[in-house]
């Protein structure tokens, strides 16, 4: 049975007095509704570290209110057997009620929201967070990796990503933390602020796991109707057309962002974004070379699925 902390102090001292001990860390940040996909990552913590922390908890700040946060599933008990299915298990779930909470010191108010309207250039561009009028108004930006992709149809994402995993950090202070690299825009933006900020942590990006059909594991696959969710194999089969491809000479992009682009709408999806973008800079590229990553995002139905292929060439 893993230890289930909803204290921050409480696990900040758990932590410390494990570190007193000699014992590494590795953390795991999920938004629970657990599948294969975070298992691997903790999978992948028990080969690098003592101790394993899996933190669930659905972050109000990196949703717009228009966004899925009400209807993002979760399973606590379901999380937790699975946790526990993995050889080794898991120390530590870190499960807080709210990370905004700041007592007597945050000063959350309606007023809060008015502000940040008027900051986001009254476009009523704003979180979930300052919806609920949480006081609270420090964020990460990761300015130029957050512009592209997720980051234009999702403005306030990043912003809200980076902020909740420096608290983790902050909070859990771990040596080692897991990101997949089924998010490989959050995992770069991850990477790059560890080094910006001087976290002492070491970022892990994990492979990607997929159902046995090919499509990218993900929570929200749930919300997906039998036929969508048939229709969203449109998005890994062209991309790993488009990779084939690219591996025997096809390089020009538009070419094979085209490609992807009809075969997801003749499938019935709706595409957000197709890019094919250097692996590190993530700024766009017109022809294949080196270490580039094709990344998509397309709605089928009421889901957003995102995915991608590292093409090496
Ligand atoms: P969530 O979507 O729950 O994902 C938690 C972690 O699991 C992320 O690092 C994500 O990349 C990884 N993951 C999800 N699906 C995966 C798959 N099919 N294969 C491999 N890894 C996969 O990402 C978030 O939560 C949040 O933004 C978070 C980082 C927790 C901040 O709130």
């Amino acid at each position: 049975e893993p230890l289930i902390i909803r204290d921050k102090s409480q696990m900040r001292q758990w932590s410390r007095s494990m570190r007193a001990q000699g014992k590494t860390i590795g953390l795991v940040p999920t938004m629970g509704y657990l599948h294969e996909g975070h298992l691997s990552l903790l999978r992948e913590a028990h080969k690098q570290t003592h101790l394993t922390v899996v933190s669930i908890y659905v972050n109000p700040g990196q949703f717009t209110p228009s966004e899925d946060l009400s209807t993002y599933p979760s399973d606590f008990h379901g999380d937790i057997k699975k946790l526990m299915s993995v050889p080794g298990g898991v120390d530590v779930v870190f499960h807080p009620h709210n990370l905004y909470d700041y007592g007597s010191s945050g000063c959350g108010d309606g007023v809060e929201r008015e502000v940040r309207r008027e900051k986001e250039g009254g476009e009523g561009v704003v979180s979930c967070l300052e919806e609920r009028g949480l006081g609270h108004e420090t964020w990460v930006r990761v300015e130029r990796l957050e512009k592209g992709m997720c980051g234009k149809s999702r403005p306030v994402f990043f912003r809200g990503v980076a902020t909740v995993v420096s608290k983790l950090f902050n909070i859990v202070d771990p040596d080692f933390a897991f990101f997949g690299k089924k998010d490989y825009q959050q995992w770069r933006i991850i990477r790059r602020m560890v080094r910006d900020l001087d976290f002492s942590i070491e970022v892990i990006g994990v492979e990607m796991v997929r159902d046995d059909d090919g499509l990218a594991m993900s929570s929200r696959n749930v919300h997906l109707s039998p036929e969508d969710r048939k229709k969203a194999l449109s998005i890994n089969q062209s991309l790993s057309k488009a990779k084939c491809a690219a591996e025997k000479g096809l390089v020009n992009c538009t070419v094979l962002k085209n490609s992807v682009t009809i075969a997801i709408l003749e499938a019935g999806g709706r595409i957000d974004y197709a890019e094919i973008v250097d692996q590190e800079s993530l700024e766009a590229v017109d022809e294949i070379k080196g270490a580039v990553v094709f990344c998509v995002a397309a709605w089928f139905g009421k889901v957003r699925l995102i995915d991608n292929l590292e093409i090496n060439v």
